[in-house]
């Protein structure tokens, strides 16, 4: 166990002396959870191969899964990467700070026990002011994965942070709620066409609007052998909690029987069985019934948090709704299916 320095930080007033406390940590080659408008993420010196590695190890992480650097300024892009086109240039302008990655090629800077011994460097400036205040305080560029043990629902609130991190790490930035509650979207430049290597904050739609022609990455939207995710870290099971998630799918009406009767059955075989849904169902269904919201966006900021919810009740079995696949939905059902291992039942 280490010993783990814990602040609690407003973001709306921000107490620069614990930021430059934190700050030291890094440069320091140690590391930093700290809060993202995205999810939580564990912060080390992008460029350092050694603090790189306690991020790994604090999250049993294997190290093929690259890391996104964050930088605090637009212009730090061009000291980590070259080849930046005209479209990188777009995204940058448009959506930075906020929820997306962007992969180039790297420079020789970043190393590749870093970019997971890729030839390419993911990036994002986050837009969140802790994270800012702190990569800038630190003045170096920050590799920071999801705040998570691997395989683990991301952390979204200071609660999760703790429970699951503290003691794996030099220090913890506890502020509030992550606003999002995805992570970002991590959108491919490096080669001729845009390209989605994973749905998050920022929507194909949104893309498409400012670049023309956006693909979708194959591999996010089935589970096939023979298509190898080009973001590494979309081909492990991820984004579980401990219960078995199925993703019960179908027209409302068939879903909501279904459900019911699968709750049934597993009563009577003393199986603890809870429910995700949209909030206007949460009365049609008995038990451990959590609602996720009024609308998608709700849904994917209450998504993470109620899979570790449902671990803390210690139900078994997890039925989720499906959600449309638009918009923010294909971020959600990315991680939902994701976290379901691919079971999907037909309501
Ligand atoms: O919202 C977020 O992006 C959060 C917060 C903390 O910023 N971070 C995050 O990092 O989600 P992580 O490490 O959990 O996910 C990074 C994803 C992985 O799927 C990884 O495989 C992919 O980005 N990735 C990173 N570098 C890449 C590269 N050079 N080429 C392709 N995919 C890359
Ligand atoms: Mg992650």
């Amino acid at each position: 166990m280490k010993e783990t320095l814990v602040f609690k930080i407003d973001k709306e007033n921000i107490d620069m002396d614990k930021i430059k406390m934190q700050g030291d940590i890094l440069k320091n080659g140690g590391t930093v959870i700290f809060p993202t408008e995205t999810v939580y993420g564990i912060g080390a010196n992008a460029l350092d191969e050694n603090a790189v590695s306690k991020i790994y190890e604090a999250k049993g992480r294997p190290s093929d899964n690259p890391l996104i650097v964050h930088i605090a300024r637009k212009e730090e892009v061009y000291d980590l990467a070259c080849e930046i086109s005209e479209k990188a240039k777009i995204v940058i302008e448009k959506f930075w700070p906020g929820p997306i990655t962007i992969v180039l090629k790297k420079k020789d800077i970043v190393p590749y026990k870093t970019s997971g011994g890729l030839d390419t460097v993911a990036i994002r400036m986050p837009s969140h002011p802790i994270a800012m205040n702190l990569i800038k305080e630190s003045g170096i560029p920050i590799a920071a994965p999801s705040a998570n043990i691997s395989g683990r629902p991301s952390p979204t609130d200071e609660e999760s942070v703790l429970q699951e991190m503290k003691g794996r790490v030099d220090g913890i930035i506890l502020g509030g709620d992550a606003s999002v509650g995805l992570e970002s979207t991590v959108l491919d430049l490096s080669g001729e066409l845009p390209m989605i290597l994973r749905p998050g904050g920022i929507t194909l739609e949104d893309l498409k609007e400012v670049l023309g022609e956006v693909m979708i990455d194959p591999a996010i939207l089935e589970k096939n052998e023979n298509i190898k995710a080009k973001a590494p870290g979309m081909k492990y099971t991820h984004y579980a909690p401990n219960a078995h998630v199925y993703i019960v799918r179908g027209e409302e009406e068939k879903v909501i029987e279904k459900i019911n009767a699968l709750i049934k059955e597993n009563d009577k075989k003393g199986i603890k069985t809870g429910v995700i849904c949209i909030n206007k169902h949460v009365k049609q269904y008995k038990g451990e019934i959590i609602g996720l919201g009024e609308d998608l966006k709700e849904v994917a900021f209450n998504l993470f948090k109620a899979l570790r919810e449902m671990d803390k009740r210690k139900v078994d079995i997890i039925y989720s709704e499906s959600f449309e696949n638009i918009g923010i939905g294909q971020a959600i059902m990315n991680r939902l299916t994701k976290a379901a291992g691919y079971k999907f039942i037909d309501g």
